[in-house]
C-alpha cells in the first residue's frame, strides 16, 4: 500500500512547524520541512554568486543540492556542502532569497522528486505551501493551516522579541500581509487550500489545540 502523508500547508507564522513537527514525534513519521529546501537552495545560489532571476542556473543548483539532514539530540542539523547552516537558513535574508526562488518554476520543478522521496515508511508530515496541491495530490490527509496577519504578526514579534531583537509591530504585520499577496497571486503553486483540505484557523488556538484536531483527523481517516 502506498505510504500515508499528512500534508500541512498555509501562510508563513500560522504554526506549520511546530505543530508539524509535534505530529511526526508523536507517530514516529519523517517530517519534510519543503521549506527549508527552498531555502537551502536560496542560499547554494547566492554562496556560488548566483543570479537569483538565472532560472536554469538556479535550478541546476536545485537539483544537484548537497544537503544532509543529520539527526541530533538537540534537533536535526542542516548540511550544505559539509557546512552546518541550520541557524543561516532561517535568517529574514536567507527567507527573502527563499521566496524569489520558488517563484522560478524550473527550481519547484527541481525540488518536485527530492521532495516526493521523503515519503517512505512509515509516513510523512509534510509541511509547506503547495504539499496538497502539488507534491502530493493524492494524501489521505490534507490541511490547510492558517491565521489572521495580526496575530502572526504578534507571534513573530514575540519570537524576535524573545531572541533579544526589536521589531515594529505594525511594519511586521505590513510585511506578513505583502507577503501573503504575493504568495497568493504568484502564477506557479500559488498559496490556496486543496480542495480536499480541512481549514484550521489557528487565530485564538493553542499549539496543543491544533494538534489534536489533525490527530483526530489521522484517526478517522486512517
Ligand atoms: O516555510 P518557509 O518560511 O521556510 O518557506 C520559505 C519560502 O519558501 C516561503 O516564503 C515560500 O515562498 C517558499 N515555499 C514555497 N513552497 C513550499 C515551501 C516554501 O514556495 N512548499
Amino acid at each position: 500500500a502506498l505510504v500515508p502523508v499528512i500534508t500541512v500547508d498555509g501562510p508563513s507564522g500560522a504554526g506549520k512547524g511546530t505543530v508539524c513537527a509535534r505530529i511526526a514525534a508523536e507517530l514516529g513519521w519523517h517530517l519534510l520541512d519543503s521549506g527549508a529546501l527552498y531555502r537551502i537552495t536560496g542560499l547554494a545560489a547566492d554562496r556560488r554568486g548566483i543570479k537569483l532571476d538565472d532560472e536554469s542556473s538556479v535550478a541546476q543548483v536545485a537539483a544537484g543540492l548537497d544537503v544532509r539532514f543529520q539527526p541530533t539530540p538537540d534537533g536535526v542539523l542542516t548540511i550544505l556542502e559539509g557546512d552546518d547552516v541550520t541557524t543561516t537558513i532561517r535568517t529574514e535574508e536567507v527567507g527573502s532569497l527563499a521566496s524569489q526562488v520558488a517563484a522560478l518554476p524550473a527550481v519547484r520543478e527541481a525540488l518536485l522528486q527530492r521532495q516526493r522521496d521523503f515519503r517512505s515508511s512509515p509516513g510523512v508530515v509534510a509541511d509547506g505551501r503547495d504539499m496538497g496541491t502539488v507534491v502530493f495530490i493524492d494524501a489521505p490527509v490534507k490541511v490547510f493551516l492558517t491565521a489572521s496577519a495580526e496575530e502572526r504578526g504578534r507571534r513573530r514579534h514575540k519570537q524576535l522579541t524573545e531572541k533579544g531583537i526589536s521589531a515594529s509591530l505594525p511594519a511586521l504585520i505590513e510585511d506578513i500581509q505583502a507577503r501573503d499577496e504575493r504568495d497568493s497571486n504568484r502564477a506557479v503553486a500559488p498559496l490556496k487550500p486543496a480542495q480536499d483540505a480541512l481549514l484550521i484557523d489557528s487565530t485564538s488556538m493553542t499549539i496543543d489545540e491544533v494538534c489534536d484536531q489533525i490527530m483526530t483527523l489521522v484517526r478517522t481517516a486512517g
